[in-house]
């Protein structure tokens, strides 16, 4: 008699359609196959992106292909279980965080292939769980920051969406260059952004940014078109302006002279290392909303899609 081969299986949050947060369902599932490149990550941990309750919705369908059924989620955080035969950085057993791919099949499982350039060892002082909350928000408030506004020490900043899980990073990432921060969150928010060390806080919810700050050098706004207009008026002539959630006005911008910077999350291991370094080295906080496990990846999208949560929402796939 010949034996039948099982495919190895796995558990996952699985999507057959684009729609709600019903869509998300907890199934069996085939364990990724890795390319020469990837690595095969046990996942301890992920964690919501707004980026992946959008590419549920459908709303990103025209440029981010997924293959139905899909995995979705992007950070994850653990062990390395396998390698590719072309990888040099890794090793079985190291624990490591980085960026998946909604291509290759996403985080929302008990299994990942990463390609060794989106990973690197995770920092060694925080928890795993914690860790997975870092890659795509940390990179993309750094890329935001450094390379796409070109932040100096001694500019002023303005943060918008500074208790989001970008906000949160970009508001200490720009302490630590000694650049001066204004937070712009709900007033329930300033007391957490101010234990960051942003140095001043605006309550959007009362308060009009453009009448609070005049002559800010740098806006990099987290939330979308409109907020991202508002900091036009609050920037000096030759500002720099970053959105990463809606184009802003370029009409308006240009009519007062701001420089209008774009920015896609594309920062990998080399980012991913020194942002380990500055969490390793006590600079750098996870800011963390609530921990869910995997079977409620439901009541997660619900919340990453309310906008209201605070740093980020970690999913532990792995009881500890
Ligand atoms: N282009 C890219 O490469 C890229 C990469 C990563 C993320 N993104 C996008 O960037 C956006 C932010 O991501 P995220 O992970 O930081 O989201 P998030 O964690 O879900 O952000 C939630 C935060 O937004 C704040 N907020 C909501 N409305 C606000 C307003 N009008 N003014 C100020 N703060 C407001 C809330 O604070 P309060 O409760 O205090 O209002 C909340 O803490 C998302 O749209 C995401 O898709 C883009």
């Amino acid at each position: 008699m010949i034996a039948q081969k099982t495919e190895p299986k796995m558990k996952a949050v699985v999507i057959h359609e684009y729609g709600d947060p019903s869509v998300l369902k907890l199934e069996q599932a085939r364990i990724p196959d890795i390319g020469p490149k990837d690595i095969l990550v046990r996942v301890h941990a992920t964690s919501v992106n707004p980026m992946d309750w959008k590419v549920r919705a459908g709303y990103a369908k025209d440029w981010i292909k997924l293959e139905m059924p899909a995995i979705l989620g992007i950070d994850v955080a653990g062990t390395v279980e396998q390698v590719g035969g072309k990888v040099r950085r890794f090793k079985v057993g190291d624990l490591i965080y980085g960026k998946a791919s909604y291509s290759k099949g996403g985080s929302y499982a008990e299994y990942v292939a990463v390609n060794e350039e989106s990973a690197a060892l995770a920092p060694q002082t925080i928890p795993l769980d914690r860790a997975a909350g870092v890659p795509l928000t940390a990179t993309t408030a750094y890329q935001a920051l450094f390379d796409g506004a070109k932040l100096k020490p001694g500019e002023t900043v303005i943060i918008t969406g500074a208790a989001g899980g970008v906000g949160t990073f970009a508001v200490q990432f720009a302490k630590i260059i000694g650049a001066r921060v204004i937070a712009v969150t709900s007033g329930a928010n300033a007391e957490m952004v101010r234990s960051l060390g942003a140095d001043q806080v605006i309550d959007y919810t009362r308060e009009d940014v453009a009448k609070k700050t005049k002559n800010a050098d740098v806006a990099f706004d987290t939330v979308g078109r409109e907020s991202a207009n508002k900091a036009i008026h609050a920037l000096k002539k030759g500002g720099r302006l970053v959105a990463i959630a809606g184009e802003p006005d370029k009409e308006l911008a240009g009519s007062h002279e701001i420089n209008v910077i774009s920015v896609n999350a594309s920062g990998g291991r080399i980012k991913l290392e020194e942002i380990a370094n500055l969490i390793d080295t006590g600079k750098l906080r996870v800011i963390v909303d609530r921990e869910l496990p995997l079977s409620e990846m439901k009541a997660a999208h619900e919340l990453s899609q309310s906008g209201k949560a605070r740093g980020k929402i970690i999913i532990k796939v792995e009881p500890d």
